[in-house]
């Protein structure tokens, strides 16, 4: 190997080098803060500095970090993205082999490139396994689920031009770019964005009644695609009814309208399943994947589609009628392709339902102990629930609950991090508080986790508890913060 070529000009005096940034020494915390505040989204991070996670965090094990003060957490955080805890070995050692053996071409955009043939092959194999139907399916890649969804749209739209509307369900979250934005109801982050696309409905999640007279009412030949998450995530973790995802699946078939299972949270194994559509009896027509397919350090997404739909929109002369520069790009589709691989060696699904459902027992245990606290939890796999009773038990008008509802979430969070543990919002509910461990945490990382949210129960046995452990300024910092933010809130969820 040769030496690198000394720099051709000196670099600006404040350059920050990126041997600074890996050595950590040459950036400190502090300085990594203010860095972030000044040129990112400052107020975002001062609102989680409040919440005792505004990091920067650095690893001490995979499924542990450690801040800037040298705290340690367990993280149950990172929004169903990190499947294997941070800077897994089993994907580290691969990323070594890779960069001294391949020779892929990094960007092969439009040319044919190894790494994503065998990973489009291997996710089409896969579902087919579960679902038949799809043994012909075909793959388009991106770098987020945001666009995977975006993607689906427009398959959609390509099979049936003739047709207006976009159906999603109350509480769902798909992305923030604006197709995706506008099968997401939530007035919070749709309202000053409009007009989105047009034509995107909202039916109550889980009623199927609803969702016939809505079909009845605006003609199944005017509704391009149905998109529906087999659980919800961001909602809070709603798992729908028996019988609700076959019925939409049904409806679908019945008027060929394209049937889109949102599986970028739950699917490859979150929810203890490979794909949770099909554990629950649908066979969707597109199917979205992202999250846990990046392993946790790199971006991939995917829209896998059946061939006809696909072809309609990529067939022939119209095949670049969509595309990206940087989906299927080599790394991200090798450490794709290793994460699959992983979870189906260990077949970590399987593994996230048994634990899962062990954790699920333990906060059932909890929340029958701590009924003041904790109005209720849910979960399936390693997708798991708290929601919290209301820090103010009194009625309250319309967006003062709304704020105190809000705040609830963020003031357990808090004590949730106080107590050792890392857990996310849930970005289309209130007094909701997730816990997303990584499938292959250990046993015994697991139970101590569990360990601290019941000690985190323990210090707060009422929701009030919340508000009175906080200390006062932070409270009023943290009031004052949630107050700037529009008025108009998604309607409470409880
Ligand atoms: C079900 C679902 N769809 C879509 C998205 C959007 O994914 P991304 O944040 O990668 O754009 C998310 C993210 O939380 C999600 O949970």
């Amino acid at each position: 190997m040769s030496a690198p070529l000394p720099p051709a000009a000196p670099l600006p005096p404040d350059f920050i080098r990126a041997e600074d940034v890996l050595s950590e020494g040459g950036l400190r915390p502090a300085r990594v803060r203010e860095l972030d505040q000044r040129y990112g989204n400052e107020e975002l991070l001062y609102g989680l500095d409040l919440l005792g996670v505004g990091g920067p965090f650095y690893r001490v094990t995979p499924w542990e970090l450690e801040d800037g003060h040298g705290v340690r957490r367990i993280n149950a955080s990172g929004y169903a993205a990190v499947p294997f805890g941070e800077m897994p070995p089993v994907i580290t050692a691969f990323l070594r082999e890779y960069l001294e053996k391949n020779r892929a071409m990094g960007l092969p955009q439009q040319s044919s490139a190894p790494w994503r043939a065998a990973l489009q092959a291997n996710l089409v194999r896969l579902l087919a396994r579960e679902l038949p139907s799809h043994s012909d399916s075909q793959v388009f890649f991106c770098s987020s689920g945001t666009e995977a969804i975006e993607g689906a749209m427009k398959f959609a739209k390509a099979w049936r031009p003739r047709a207006k509307f976009y159906i999603s369900f109350s509480s769902g979250y798909h992305g923030k770019t604006l197709g995706s934005l506008s099968l997401t109801p939530n007035p919070e982050y749709q309202d000053i964005f409009r007009p989105l696309v047009p034509g995107a409905v909202t039916s109550p999640y889980g009623d199927l009644e609803a969702l016939l007279t809505l079909v009845r009412r605006i003609g199944p030949d005017n509704i391009v695609a149905i998109f529906v998450e087999p659980i919800q995530g961001e909602g809070g973790v709603n798992i729908p009814p028996p019988g609700f995802l076959h019925g939409v699946g049904a409806l679908c078939r019945k008027h060929g309208i394209v049937c889109i299972a949102d599986e970028i949270q739950t699917g490859l194994g979150r929810t203890g399943h490979w794909f949770e559509s099909a554990a629950q009896g649908l066979d969707p027509d597109i199917i979205t994947l992202a999250k846990p397919l990046g392993g946790g350090m790199t971006a991939v997404g995917a829209t896998m589609v059946r061939q006809p739909i696909y072809k309609k929109m990529l067939g022939g002369l119209s095949s670049k009628r969509h595309s990206n520069t940087f989906g299927g790009n080599s790394l991200g589709m090798a450490v794709g392709l290793r994460s699959l691989q992983y979870l189906m060696e260990e077949d970590l699904p399987a593994r996230s339902l048994r634990l899962g459902s062990v954790g699920l027992e333990r906060l059932r245990a909890l929340q029958a102990q701590f009924p003041r606290l904790l109005q209720e939890v849910r979960g399936q796999g390693l997708l798991l629930a708290m929601q919290f009773q209301p820090v103010v038990g009194l009625p309250l008008p319309g967006t003062l609950k709304e704020f105190v509802y809000e705040g609830t979430a963020l003031l357990a969070l808090r004590e949730l991090h106080e107590a050792g543990v890392m857990g996310n919002l849930s970005l289309s509910s209130k007094r909701t508080v997730r816990l997303t461990p990584a499938l292959d945490m250990p046993e015994d990382v697991f139970d101590r986790m569990v360990g601290r949210v019941g000690n985190f129960a323990s210090r707060n046995p009422a929701s009030r508890h919340l508000l009175t452990n906080t200390p006062a300024a932070l409270t009023a910092q943290l009031a004052k913060f949630a107050a700037s933010k529009p008025k108009k809130r998604t309607t409470s969820d409880g």
